[in-house]
This record gives structure tokens, sequence and C-alpha cells, in this order.
């Protein structure tokens, strides 16, 4: 696919040195067009969505104008496709298994589209480039698109729970793929733990808004989507609607659920401490969703009959200073617009030549990792399971070393071995984001033969490029001025000759240090509070997120150390902050790829409360998978 980036066109103005690759293109106020590229197809694929967004949906599009014209094709993308699914599903044309077979068949076209990397059909088409471009993973809509096929058999809700997990099992995952593309523009829209459960309120407000609006289309379908608990309050209102009928139980339900809507669509606090740009469009989104309740109220018996649409009026008090907020907010932040990447196992044959010949991205054929030779196959983990991030802690080479009278360093070479499984463990696997400890900024202590063995080795990885031909991006994460120039410079063109891949993001530590992590976190936040681009009073946990060396790391999940040692040794403390910890006794270079495979199965039988209290039997390991 010939997509033009910003990196492409403005790659000549950032003045990268030769030891200093291009990170993404780093943009103020680039427009959609910047994104959705010179290939006519694509161009039109997105256009398409933006017409389908305008026309089918005015208020979501007002909203998608809140964000920067370079995230809005794939606001529109995501946001048409959704709408697709849901009109197979809706189409009454049709029975309800063809209806089925429909969305079951556009879920499986999905599936070939990304492998292939491009869609045949316009919507699939711009969904795909969007999540090829964006690192999105649309693994985790298949279980949205599944609701939305499942429901074509209709539903019967005994109570808010069973309504509350059919709601967000739709519409989680959609908003966290934009959570994801905002991650990955460099304003990760960082949700305070506590606010999770606001945040999952907010969205059955969504829900709840949209089922009054559309009682009416609904009603002539046979469908009622509210649950048996909330109807029973007002008897004979059920049989009213389903009859079509305005009578007081059905007034007084109404009017129940709109106040019940207004205060799930309600959460000050949700936004606290975010980024102001995603904050302003949160807090428009409820802004909006209040309008449309206070229009489903003012109804009354039209309600039965048609969508209530809010007063233009009340929508421009919310739209108007929401427009100039958000530009207020835009306009200081630098987004991160990343370079398109290829589909998995098939390299880009356009990829952009930015640097010296030497670095340019990769683009022999990829193959997936190579068997363990027992033959030994991965266990199948359910996405909602899988953790997203693990972080290792390699510990017990120079004691494995030792128990054999060997020097310690070749205890560091074995460990080398022990890597490599580890990393095709984790693409066979389906992992996403492996951090692995190699050199800490303590391990200087150590004697200057063991550091220079180390060091050595790693230079040796470098250039052996054992991970070459694998989908596995290589970066790096450390103290910048300490490593020896040649190894630094090994690393970044590593990094860059890996930064289009997509499969494994495989972050390894050389010279890291948690505590000097978060000192130059402070230091950067300092200098913009100094400049002026940040109020101190002000300052959230997304912001200091930000202003981390390594702003798109994401938080650990996992946190595994082995060599029987009980202790964090200053490893990753920002991001491991709610990790689940695993220690295991072997020593590292013991380790085979099953080991990870069995760190990954205790996770998923971990019970993750991130604070809250969770009700026994709800899935624990990913709770915002809902
Ligand atoms: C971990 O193994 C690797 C590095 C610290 C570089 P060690 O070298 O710490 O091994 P032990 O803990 O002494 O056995
Ligand atoms: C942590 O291990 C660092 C790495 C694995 C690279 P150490 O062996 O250095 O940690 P301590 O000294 O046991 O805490
Ligand atoms: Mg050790």
């Amino acid at each position: 696919m010939n997509v033009h980036t910003t990196e492409d066109s403005s790659s000549g103005h950032h003045g990268t040195s030769p030891t200093e690759p291009p990170r993404p293109a780093v943009v103020g106020r680039a427009g959609p067009r910047a994104v959705t590229g010179e290939d006519p197809a694509l161009r039109a694929a997105y256009r398409l969505c933006r017409r389908l967004t305008r026309r089918e949906d005015p208020v979501q599009y007002a909203l998608i104008q809140l964000v920067p014209g370079a995230l809005r094709p794939a606001c529109w993308a995501l946001w048409a496709a959704a709408n697709a699914v849901d009109d197979l599903a809706d189409d009454r044309g049709a029975t309800a298994d063809e209806r089925a077979a429909r969305v079951e068949a556009w879920i499986t076209g999905l599936d070939q589209d990304l492998a292939a990397g491009a869609g045949t059909d316009p919507v699939r088409h711009a969904l795909v480039d969007t999540a090829l471009r964006w690192d999105l993973d649309l693994g985790g809509l298949r279980g949205a698109l599944e609701v939305v096929r499942d429901d074509t058999a209709g539903r019967v809700f005994a109570d808010w729970a069973a309504w509350r997990a059919w709601g967000r099992g739709n519409l989680l995952p959609w908003f966290e793929r934009v959570r994801e593309l905002f991650d990955r523009a460099g304003v990760p829209v960082a949700l305070r733990l506590d606010h999770l459960d606001g945040y999952e309120r907010f969205l059955d407000g969504f829900r709840l808004t949209d089922i009054l609006t559309d009682l009416a289309a609904d009603l002539a379908q046979g469908d009622l989507l509210l649950p048996r608990e909330a109807l029973e309050r007002f008897p004979g209102a059920e049989e009213d609607l389903l009859g079509g009928r305005w009578s007081e139980a059905v007034a007084g339900l109404t009017a129940e659920l709109t106040a019940l809507g207004r205060r799930w669509v309600t959460q000050p606090r949700l936004t606290h401490g975010m980024h102001p740009g995603p904050a302003t469009v949160l807090d428009t989104m409820a802004g909006l969703l209040t309008a449309q309740l206070d229009a489903v109220e003012a109804a009354g018996p039209t309600l039965l009959r048609t969508a209530p649409r809010p007063r233009p009026a009340a929508v421009a008090r919310v739209l108007v200073p929401a427009r100039l907020r958000s530009a207020l907010a835009w306009r200081l932040t630098p987004l991160t617009i990343p370079p398109h990447r290829p589909r998995a196992g098939v390299p880009r044959a356009t990829a952009p030549a930015v640097l010296a010949p030497d670095s340019r991205p990769s683009t022999t054929a990829l193959r997936p990792p190579p068997a363990h030779p027992s033959g030994i196959r991965p266990p199948r983990i359910p996405a909602d399971r899988m953790p997203r991030h693990v972080a290792i802690i390699m510990d017990g080479n120079g004691r494995w070393a030792e128990q054999r009278g060997l020097p310690r360093h070749a205890g560091h070479r074995a460990g080398v071995r022990a890597l490599h499984e580890t990393v095709h463990g984790a693409l066979e696997v389906g992992l996403r984001h492996l951090t692995v400890y190699a050199f800490s900024t303590e391990n200087w202590k150590r004697d200057s033969e063991e550091v220079g063995a180390l060091l050595q080795a790693m230079r040796e990885e470098l250039d052996d490029d054992p991970y070459g031909e694998l989908d596995v991006r290589l970066r790096w994460a450390g103290k910048p001025d300490r490593l020896p120039a040649d190894l630094m410079e090994a690393l970044r063109r590593r990094e860059h000759a890996t930064r289009t891949r997509g499969g494994l993001t495989l972050t390894v530590c050389v010279d890291y240090g948690g505590r000097d992590e978060i000192t130059r976190a402070s230091a950067a936040l300092a200098r913009a509070a100094r400049a002026g681009e940040i109020d101190p009073d002000r300052i959230g946990e997304g912001d200091f997120a930000r202003h981390l060396p390594d702003p798109d790391l994401p938080d650990v999940d996992l946190l595994w150390r082995t060599g029987k040692e009980w202790r964090l040794s200053n490893f990753l403390p920002w991001h491991s902050a709610y990790a689940e910890l695993y220690f295991t006794d072997h020593a590292w270079p013991d380790v085979e790829r099953h080991h990870l495979w069995e760190a990954l199965v205790a996770y998923g039988e971990r019970r993750r409360r991130l604070g809250a209290a969770s009700p026994p039997g709800r899935p624990a390991a990913r709770p915002r998978q809902g």
C-alpha cells in the first residue's frame, strides 16, 4: 500500500543524526489527508467512512471533530465499522439466521482482510489500514462483533447485571480501540484506577441513552432491550410498551430510566488528571448525552413513535465551548503519527527510507519463530486472560555458571539462549509486549571484567541480529549517557530497522533504573512547567506518564523474576504499580519457552481487582475487558 505518512514528508525537517534515528513524526496539526495518504482507494474508503458518520450520527461526527485532524480518519473508520455491523444485524428484510450469517461473514472477512493487509469492502479497507497504521488490537473487537451477531437471536435480560455485561461486552472494546489510538499518538488516556468503575458506568449511561432514543425503532421490531428487573418496578409497562401504548407505567419507567442515565453519564471525576484533549471529548460526550436524555424526557408519548432529537440550541450550548476548549488543548500537544507498518508476515515494499541505507526498515521476508525441538505448542489463552505486557527480571546467570564451575560471564552467554527461547514462545503465543531487564543502573558495581563481558555479549547479540526475520520490534530503555557509544549506536540501529514491525515489541532495558526513569520524568515535567506548558497545580498521573522517557511503554500486567530472589531491584516501578508478581526458582539460563507459557496461564488464573470490589465469579484477569 502506498501510504504517504507525515514521517515521509517531514523526516528532513527533524534533523536526525545518523546515530539518532528519527522517531515517528511529531506533528502539531497534521490534517486528515496526512494520514489517509495518496492511495485513491484508501482515500475514497476513508471519505465514505466520514460521510457515513456525518449522515448517520451527526453527534458522533461533531465529537470526532474535537480530536486533531490526524486522528479523525481512524475514528471515522472505527465508527463506520461498528455501524456497518449493526446495520447487518438490524436489517429486518432478512431472517435472524441470515442476519447472524451476514455478521459472521463480515467478521471472517475482517480476519482475511487483516491477514491480507487491505480490505475488499471499503469500510473494512479503512479499518484495516487504521489498525495497521496505529497498531490497534482489532482482535479485541471480536467479542464485541460476536455480541452483535448473537443479538440477532433476540435478547432478554433478567437484571441489570446481565444487561450491563451485554452492553459493556459490545461497547467497551470499541472505546478501548479509541483509547489505544490516543495512546499511539502519544496522548495516553490514562484512566485512574479508582475511576474505572466510573468509566464503565459512563458506558452504561451511553448504552441506556441509546436504547431510550431508539425505543420506537426497537419496539417496531419486537425488541425491548431493558432488564426485567427495571420493567417489573412498573407493572404493566412491558405489555404497554410492546403494545405501543403510552401509559402511566411507561411514563414512570422512562422518567426513572432517564434519571438513571443522567446519573451514569455524569461522572465528574472521570476526566480528572486526564490530558485536556481527550478530557474535553469525554466531557462533551457527557454533555451531549445529557441533552439527548432531556429530549427523551420531553418527548412524552412521541417517544413510542419516533427517535427524539435534542434541540439544536442545547447541542450548541455544549459544542461551541467544547470546540474552543479542544482547540486550545491540542494546540500545545505534539502528536506522534506512526509510519505505516506492514501487515504481519509481509514486509511493506514501499517503506520510507529516511536514514542511511543500512538502517532502512528490514525488507527481508518475515518468518514465524522456530518451533521448540520437543514439538511443544503454546497453550490457547483467551484474549481476556492474556497479559498485554510481560516484564522479566532475568536473574540467576551468575549462580548458574558458578554451580557449574564456570566463570560468571558463561552464565550471561547462556542467558542469551534463554531470551531467544522466550521471544520465540512470546511470538507463538501472541504476546504483544515483552520487556526484559538486561543490565541495571546498579550493575556497574560489578567488577569491570564482568561488566565488559556482559556488554560484549550484547554487542555480539546485536550483530547476530537473531530476530532479523521475526516480527519483533526491538526497543531499548535506559539511561542515555553512560553506555559505550558503539553499543548505543547498534541499539539505535536495530530499533530503527525494526520500527515498523508490529508482532511483538521487545524492550531491552540496558543501564536501566526505575528511580532514574522517575527522576528524568520529574525533570521533564519541571522543564515543561518552567516553560509555561503545564500548570504544576494540575499535574495528574497522565501528565507524569507522558513525561516518562518511554511514554508508550504500557503498564506491566505480569512481572516475572527468575533466580529465586523475591525483589524488584529497581525495575519498572511506575509501570508495575499494579502488576501481578510471579517468581520462579530456576536460574534464567534454564528457561525454556514453556516457562513463559506457564507464567501466562498462572496470570490468567489471578483475580485482578485493581482496587475495586469485583463480585465473585467475574473474570478478573483483565477487569477492564468486562
Ligand atoms: C542476572 O544474573 C543478569 C544480570 C544482572 C546482568 P546475575 O548476574 O545477577 O546472576 P546471579 O543473581 O548473580 O546469579
Ligand atoms: C537485577 O538483577 C538486574 C538484572 C537482572 C539485569 P540483580 O542480580 O542485579 O539484582 P540484585 O542485586 O539481586 O537486586
Ligand atoms: Mg542477580
